[in-house]
């Protein structure tokens, strides 16, 4: 059972939808299964990623499949569910939903090693992800559950105001910003086939092997912040007083 002692769970969360949870959840394990032993766990009713597993080649790196979304998140800290994991699995990469009510949003935090947020470059994306965060760190208790949090931005288009924006907010945060990745169309050739973008012909010329190598590197030891995760709540607290959320609102907005 060493295995489970050492696999990592990784959980991609955000409560917007669209943001690009399951094609984060989705590449990042192609790209982890590579030369590790990967599954993948699909908490989303909505099933993207289990569709996607079903598109995918048999001859491309194995990826273990769990449709857990009938389970709550309880599920990945019972004995049931690691009897599901294939022994000596060195990642879980969970896919989730994005309405969650408080409850799994406190089993989300207890049970993930790692949590990763993709957010979008609009002014809605970043409210939204502001109050997941907020959750994430107050109701879910991040900091008293050892858990590393990294934000990515997602569907990035780098010359922009708007993604500028993203930028500083996300440094703001106190927050480890572990990724950003580029608008293309090479995700949604990818997911056609059940494919990670690491795994389309041509993959070093895209210019988004950096970026997903950035990633690996950092969930290599993802390192627990808790001085950082006690800031980010602060900072938090301060975004649910009213009149310091307004302002933000109308930072990004303008
Ligand atoms: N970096 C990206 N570049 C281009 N399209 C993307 C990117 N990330 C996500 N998408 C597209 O955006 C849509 C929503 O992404 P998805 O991963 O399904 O979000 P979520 O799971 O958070 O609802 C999908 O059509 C997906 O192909
Ligand atoms: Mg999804």
């Amino acid at each position: 059972m060493d295995g489970i002692v050492t696999m990592q769970r990784i959980i991609v969360s955000n409560a917007k939808g669209g943001s690009g949870k399951s094609t984060i959840a989705t590449n990042l394990a192609s790209h982890l299964a590579r030369n590790k032993k990967v599954s993948l766990f699909d908490y989303d009713p909505q099933g993207s990623s289990m569709h996607w597993l079903r598109l995918r080649d048999k001859e491309r790196s194995l990826i273990h499949s769990v449709a857990a979304h009938r389970k709550s998140m309880n599920a990945v800290a019972t004995e049931a569910f690691q009897l599901r994991v294939p022994a000596n699995t060195d990642h879980v990469i969970c896919d989730t939903p994005a309405a969650m009510n408080k409850q799994d949003l406190a089993q989300l935090v207890q049970n993930a090693d790692v949590i990763l947020i993709p957010v979008c470059p609009s002014p809605i994306d970043i409210h939204v992800a502001t109050r997941f965060i907020g959750d994430l760190l107050i109701i879910g208790k991040a900091r008293a559950h050892n858990v590393s949090i990294g934000v990515i931005a997602n569907r990035v288009r780098t010359n922009t105001i708007m993604y500028k924006k993203l930028v500083q907010f996300l440094k703001s945060l106190s927050i480890p910003f572990v990724a950003a990745f580029r608008d293309t169309q090479h995700y949604h050739r990818a997911a056609e086939v059940g494919a990670g973008v690491n795994e389309l012909p041509g993959f070093s010329r895209f210019r988004d092997d950096t970026q997903w190598e950035a990633l690996v590197r950092w969930l290599d030891d993802a390192p627990v912040a808790p001085e950082l995760l006690a800031r980010a709540s602060a900072q938090m607290l301060s975004y649910r007083d009213a009149a310091e959320g307004k302002a933000l609102w109308k930072r990004l907005r303008s």
